[in-house]
């Protein structure tokens, strides 16, 4: 809709005593011209993309945007189908948080080619020139986080030891459950290295660690098997390195099943409803909050900014090569949360309310 049309039609409304569209949502639809931007979640499983698609079609229809948000139940053929289908329904822009990120290889050509421009959102597109701009929360800092609580929380620079440490990695297909163990590890591996923490499985190279889909039952197998393997005569397993919540609810569900000995630290990572009530209840020690409000207000300006055909802002250009390059990046900062400081974090901020707690 031109200006000029906007203006009469206010004036003939104001005129005609009718109702007024408020004037903030006009010009905001004005400016982004009604475009259609598609957003590709992985699963509606886990409860962030659930959060993450809802804040990122909110803050794109509240900037004036047509969204298309498609959920693919971590089925990587319905996500190239869905990709495919919004390029042919005519999208000005995708947003895409993938599955598996080297699979989309060919939407992705197929979007370069129609001069449709991409944002990998919160997971990097791997092998592929037609990602524009990457937005995401700092990979590699949520995992140096997760493993410096461990280091406090069992005091390794003072203490003697040994501790021990079990490990329990993200998908493989995930680039960023890569950055995750790489920063966790960077810490850890040190006191590893000198017998301060023991990994009695033996299994601490990522592909040994890792976790299909990130899938809570599998975490929950894997960890069976290695409590009954080292830890079912009484030993103390003292800490639980996990890359997210979901590895950490299966893991949490494996101790309570099998595991007698001294509870351990468990970390996790998404502040999922489920791991907030066992950070209160004492079952699993930290959480890395990363406020999905953020991420979707970040790449709303980037969409704003790429459809403008300006430059997007970005704060890494180092980080994260897809295989064809260095992405641009905007990074978030995550938070450590614990059950001392939920509440400012989680509930006066506005994120939950308490009794979504209960
Ligand atoms: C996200 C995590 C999430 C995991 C499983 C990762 O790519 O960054 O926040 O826990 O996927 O969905």
């Amino acid at each position: 809709m031109k200006k000029k049309t906007v203006a009469g039609l206010l004036t003939l409304c104001m005129a005609a005593g009718m109702m007024i569209v408020p004037q903030t949502a006009v010009m905001a639809e004005e400016e982004s011209g009604g475009k259609l931007v598609g957003v590709a979640m992985p699963t509606k499983d886990l409860q962030r993309w659930n959060q993450d698609g809802d804040n990122m079609k909110k803050s794109l229809e509240d900037a004036g945007y047509e969204v298309d948000l498609q959920y693919a139940s971590n089925d990587v053929a319905t996500q190239v189908s869905q990709v495919e289908n919004m390029i042919s329904n005519g999208c000005d822009i995708l947003v895409i948080a993938s599955i598996d990120g080297s699979s989309l290889g060919e939407p992705l050509s197929q979007a370069k080619e129609a001069g449709i421009p991409v944002i990998a959102y919160d997971r990097l597109l791997m092998e592929s020139d037609a990602v524009s701009y990457y937005a995401t929360f700092d990979n590699y800092m949520v995992g140096q986080k997760q493993g410096e609580y461990i280091v406090e929380a069992l005091n390794l620079e003072e203490e003697e030891g040994p501790f021990n440490l079990e490990i329990v990695a993200g998908a493989p297909d995930d680039n960023n459950a890569n950055f995750f163990y790489g920063g966790a590890m960077d810490v850890l591996q040190p006191y590893i290295d000198e017998g301060k923490l023991v990994v009695k499985s033996g299994q601490t190279e990522f592909e040994e660690c890792a976790t299909q889909a990130w899938d809570s039952a599998k975490a929950q197998d894997r960890m069976d098997t290695i409590i009954a393997g080292n830890y079912s005569d009484g030993t103390n397993l003292d800490a639980v390195l996990c890359s997210n919540d979901s590895t950490a609810l299966g893991v949490a569900n494996s101790l309570a099943a099998s595991y007698t000995g001294e509870y351990p630290v468990i970390t996790g990572q998404d502040c999922d409803l489920a791991n907030v009530k066992n950070l209160i209840a004492g079952k699993q020690a930290m959480d890395i909050f990363k406020d999905t409000r953020t991420l979707a207000d970040q790449v709303v300006t980037m969409v704003e900014a790429v459809l403008s055909g300006e430059e997007a802002e970005v704060n890494d250009t180092e980080s994260y090569d897809n295989g064809t390059g260095v992405i641009p990046t905007y990074l978030c900062e995550p938070v450590v949360v614990t059950a001392d400081n939920y509440q400012e974090y989680l509930i006066d901020s506005g994120y939950y309310t308490e009794d979504q707690l209960q």
